[in-house]
């Protein structure tokens, strides 16, 4: 790098901590100077060949059928332009291709670790967003039956129709409120008695509030959202987890945190939701702790900035833009960004892993 070049470096981590005062991002120049720069570093730098091609050797079966292999020798061209990522695809509507059994048969063992094979997937939130995505995905990985709550009858409905269609499989919708437990007691009820004690409850019901200042957060709303995140968490994992201990089946339970329950999010102002989302994080681990006697694991998925309906409002485009120039992969994230996650958490490759909340954020929090 030139000393012309300065490294431009937002200290976003320190953003939240300043006051009000001096909110606006931080961008610091860091002349190429002033970086730390050993003797031992410079000297293995310079020791690196620049390859200008890379050999290789490649062992295949033979592509006769015949019992034996082939092997190949060549090399590759280097190229040394910078490598600029490409943007990823959006993933629209799209089909839904169950697993069948006899694909299932034919996979290796790991793969098979790594699907939901005959498993009942309770998803809150199903309607649509995250939840919808995770439930298709869980689909796609063997599920014997999804089961959708949700609180938009409209939205819910159609979704249900939609997987059924799509699938094959059987899947059921009840309308029902997280903050219901009454309600929520008798549709678990009313799923174990179709389909058997779910094995899987992936809880992604959630709303948000944003940019309302603390000083002027009307009480009743803040109670209101963390009666859906939080209240709402607790009520579908009591229901489903006794479900699982009455039936004496081992369970994962996979609760849709967020980023902002380990971070505070910059501009704009939410602690109502992030103290919801703190708290889902904590919940889980107790849970975690909790209940691993029964054999039910418990981990939290932390996403960050998605882009789903929940952010796709006119009020938050100039937000979005700092966003994503605070977010080392410089997007949001695709709905269906959280699905290979969801995906090994339901399934017994994870069995081992209890307690955890897993950011998927592009970078988002490392930074
Ligand atoms: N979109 C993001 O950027 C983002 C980031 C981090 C975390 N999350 C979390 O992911 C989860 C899903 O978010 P999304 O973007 O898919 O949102 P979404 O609004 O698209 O979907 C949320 C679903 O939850 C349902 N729901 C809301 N309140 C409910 C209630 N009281 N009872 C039952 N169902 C209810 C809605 O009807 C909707 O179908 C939420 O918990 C959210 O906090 C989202």
């Amino acid at each position: 790098m030139s000393g012309k070049t300065a490294i431009l470096r937002m200290t976003r981590a320190a953003a939240p901590r300043l006051s009000n005062a001096s909110r606006t991002p931080i961008f610091r120049a860091i002349p190429a100077v002033q970086r730390p720069f050993s003797i031992s570093a410079a000297r293995s730098r310079s020791d690196v060949v620049q390859e200008t091609e890379v050999p290789v050797s490649v062992y295949s079966p033979d592509s006769t059928g015949a019992a034996g292999s082939t092997s190949d020798h060549f090399s590759i061209p280097v190229n040394r332009d910078d490598a600029k990522p490409k943007p990823f695809p959006v993933e629209e509507d799209s089909d839904v291709v169950p697993l069948t059994k006899r694909v299932y048969r034919d996979m290796p063992p790991m793969m098979q670790k790594m699907s939901v094979m005959d498993k009942v997937v309770v998803v809150t939130g199903g309607a649509r967003g995250l939840g919808n995505h995770m439930a298709r995905a869980c689909a796609e990985a063997g599920a014997k039956a999804l089961v959708i709550f949700d609180v938009n009858q409209e939205l819910g409905d159609q979704a249900a129709a939609e997987l059924h269609q799509k699938t094959g499989l059987p899947v059921s919708f009840f309308k029902v409120d997280v903050r219901d437990g009454a309600a929520i007691n008798a549709a678990v009820d009313a799923c174990v008695e179709t389909y058997g004690a779910p094995d899987v409850l992936i809880n992604s019901a959630g709303i948000a509030d944003s940019n309302i200042k603390a000083e002027t957060y009307d009480p009743a709303m803040f109670r209101r959202l963390i009666d859906i995140n939080l209240t709402g968490s607790f009520l579908m994992s009591q229901a489903v987890g006794r479900a699982m201990m009455d039936a004496n089946k081992p369970g994962s339970i996979i609760l849709v945190a967020s980023m902002s329950g380990s971070i505070v999010n910059y501009p704009q102002e939410q602690s109502c939701y992030n103290a919801s989302k703190a708290g889902v994080i904590q919940f889980g681990k107790s849970l975690a702790a909790e209940w691993a006697k029964y054999g039910i694991r418990v981990n939290c998925i932390s996403p960050g900035y998605m882009d789903t309906a929940l952010n796709r409002v006119p009020a938050l485009e100039a937000q979005k833009k700092i966003w994503r120039s605070m977010t080392p992969q410089a997007r949001l994230g695709n709905v269906d960004d959280l699905n290979g996650l969801c995906v090994f958490l339901a399934s017994d490759a994870s069995g081992f892993m209890t307690g955890a909340n897993v950011a998927i954020d592009g970078g988002y929090t490392v930074l």
